[in-house]
């Protein structure tokens, strides 16, 4: 397979240089066009980019072959009892599975070449790409597109976009997908409806504990969640490896993590450190005044609650043209995920936490599919993949190219990644108000959650009311659901509350290491991709939240929201974990 791949390469490099300099132009045609930039995203007028100097590099994505097959064969591969189940694939297998044809990296290099960049393409490590670095004036050309600086409003991140592109007709069913373009960027899921508050220590001392011990009903600490979700007696495991994915230059400083340790997590924290491994040009500085509130949250909440084993937080680089430099894509995303499967098996982790999304409505269909087929195939190399479900409950506005509905998240609403929503209190544990949950507008409900969520359609009544502002027949979220309000941080020396599923995601990854861990010491296969097992063997070792709901809309479709009810819900989906009760079962299956 590898030597097939290899004279793909070869093939492609002397059919691109024995092409005449120029072929006539292709006839074009826009592919993607979008009325204006994304809800939130404003054009930076302030800044002026030279766009004959500033050089960006595109990734032009070849359609994949047999892609139905291939997810046939992951769904197989998760299915407990299934006599795939487990037997997880390396990256030349899927690969090999999966590879564009010849044709389709034949057309795109004749392309470029008419264009006069054929020396400027080269093709992805994957060879499922083709990347072409060039001015952004020359891509401009090339896609008939106009590139502009954006920023996300109030925010500092900037990216170069273009509102529409076009590609030459030929291209059509062997380029799926060409970034960056119409893609904006993800955000961090910490909830902006309450913003992060200073938090005094001296307030431990005077708070009464609720029914579960270490919880107080207004802080959240590591204590607290291991007697909530019973992994206080687990077993302090040294093997495994725990990823957090970490973008927009939100960086974990390591002394936070010792005073969080040291305060808050004073029983069996004898690991106080993890590895930050650097991805397309990423950094770790460690000034406290670079400290991240969502880095900080995410390692220091994986490492409170998987103890010994080793932890990883990918720091992602990318920034515009103007500001970056070398091969910045600046579509962190991609390269994240390419990146990662690039790893071999003994380098990938076995659990990753991504606590960063966005409005699927925001993200372009060809993107959101790309992506969710990446996932797809690290689930089938054997890592279970977590993702904050968002703080926005069903919506904020809920208003889609002038359509009342509810709005839905990404990648929360990808089939192939498990989905956790956020929930608060103690006695009873109920939904949070702004859990993100909801059906997904683009991608269909997947077999393993169909009964499931066919028994919730019919049997509750909550959703009736509601019942016209979302698509029932789209992928339901989230799987499953953890706390997420009042966490305690530290941050640049300074103790914080903060609020989102941005602590629910870090929370479930680092129970399901424990169990990754456990199956990896008794000679098993990790869990892999979790849902198959969730929505199976596993319900019964969550906890069903019965009482709250979801909200969102802002006040423009009344009653919004989805209650929490026996069985699975779109606001805390099947439940929260009890890690003893998953433990037995991840032991049987
Ligand atoms: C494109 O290729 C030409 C010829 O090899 C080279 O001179 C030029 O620097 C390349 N442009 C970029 C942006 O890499
Ligand atoms: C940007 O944010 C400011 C302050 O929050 C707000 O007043 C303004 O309306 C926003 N602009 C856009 C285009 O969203
Ligand atoms: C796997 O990758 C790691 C990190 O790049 C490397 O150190 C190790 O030697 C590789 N193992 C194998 C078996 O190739
Ligand atoms: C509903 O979702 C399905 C599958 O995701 C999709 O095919 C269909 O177009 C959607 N319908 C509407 C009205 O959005
Ligand atoms: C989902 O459930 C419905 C109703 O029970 C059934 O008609 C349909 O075939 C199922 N689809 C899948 C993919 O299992």
């Amino acid at each position: 397979m590898l030597l097939n791949i290899f004279s793909a390469v070869l093939a492609l490099s002397s059919t691109s240089f024995a092409l005449p300099a120029r072929d006539a132009p292709l006839k074009s045609s826009v592919r993607e066009e979008l009325a204006g930039p994304p809800a939130g995203w404003v054009k930076y007028e302030s800044v002026k980019v030279n766009k004959e100097t500033s050089t960006m590099s595109l990734m032009v994505h070849l359609v994949n072959q047999d892609m139905d097959k291939f997810h046939h064969l992951a769904m197989n591969i998760a299915t407990p009892g299934h006599e795939l189940y487990g037997s997880h694939l390396s990256q030349e297998v899927i690969d090999s599975m999966i590879a564009p044809k010849d044709e389709s990296r034949e057309l795109v290099m004749k392309w470029l070449n008419s264009e006069g960049l054929g020396e400027n393409a080269s093709l992805s490590s994957r060879a499922d790409s083709i990347i072409v670095q060039a001015s952004v004036s020359q891509i401009e050309k090339l896609l008939n597109a106009e590139y502009a600086p954006f920023v996300r409003n109030g925010s500092k991140e900037m990216v170069l976009r273009t509102l529409k592109y076009s590609l030459p007709d030929v291209l059509q069913g062997h380029v799926d997908m060409v970034q960056p373009t119409t893609f904006f960027g993800m955000k961090a899921m910490r909830s902006t409806v309450s913003n992060q508050r200073y938090f005094d220590n001296s307030i431990l001392e005077t708070q009464t504990e609720s029914a579960v011990s270490g919880c107080s009903g207004t802080t959240t600490t590591p204590k607290c969640l291991s007697n909530l979700y019973s992994f206080t007696a687990a077993k302090s495991y040294s093997n495994g490896l725990l990823g957090v994915a970490g973008f927009l230059e939100q960086w974990p400083i390591f002394s936070d993590l010792t005073t969080f340790m040291k305060t808050y997590q004073t029983e069996n924290n004898a690991a106080q450190t993890f590895t930050c491994t650097l991805v397309n040009g990423g950094t770790c500085p460690q000034a406290a005044s670079g400290a991240g509130t969502e880095a900080n949250l995410d390692v220091q909440y994986a490492r409170a609650i998987s103890e010994s084993i080793p932890n990883v937080f990918y720091s992602v680089g990318g920034s515009p043209p103007w500001l970056g430099s070398g091969t910045n894509t600046n579509e962190p995303y991609l390269d994240f995920l390419n990146y990662l499967l690039g790893l071999n098996a003994s380098a990938l982790p076995n659990t990753l936490s991504i606590s960063y999304g966005d409005d699927e409505a925001t993200v372009p269909l060809s993107y959101a599919t790309t992506v969710c087929n990446l996932f797809s195939q690290l689930g089938a190399r054997g890592v279970s993949v977590l993702v904050a479900s968002g703080d926005s409950g069903v919506g904020d506005t809920c208003t889609v190219s002038g359509k009342k509905q509810f709005t839905t998240s990404f990648p929360a609403g990808c089939p192939w990644v498990t989905t956790v929503g956020g929930t608060n209190g103690i006695s009873p544990e109920a939904a949070w108000s702004s859990s993100g949950g909801g059906f997904s507008e683009v991608f269909g409900r997947p077999s393993y959650q169909n009964a499931t969520v066919n028994n919730w359609l019919t049997t509750d009544k909550t959703h009736t009311a509601v019942a016209q502002y979302f698509n029932y027949s789209g992928r339901a979220y989230p799987d499953v659901a953890a706390q997420s309000t009042n966490f305690i941080i530290v941050a640049g020396g300074q103790s914080y509350i903060v609020d989102g599923t941005s602590c629910a995601a870090p929370t479930f990854a680092s129970i399901i290491q424990l169990l990754n861990s456990d199956r990896l010491l008794a000679g098993k296969a990790p869990l892999g991709f979790l849902n198959p097992w969730l929505y199976s063997k596993a319900t019964s070792g969550l906890t069903d939240i019965t009482s709250g709901k979801n909200t969102g809309c802002s006040g423009s479709i009344s009653s919004a929201g989805f209650s929490a009810v026996a069985g699975w819900d779109p606001a805390t989906g099947l439940g929260t974990p009890n890690y003893a009760k998953l433990l037995k079962i991840s032991q049987a299956t």
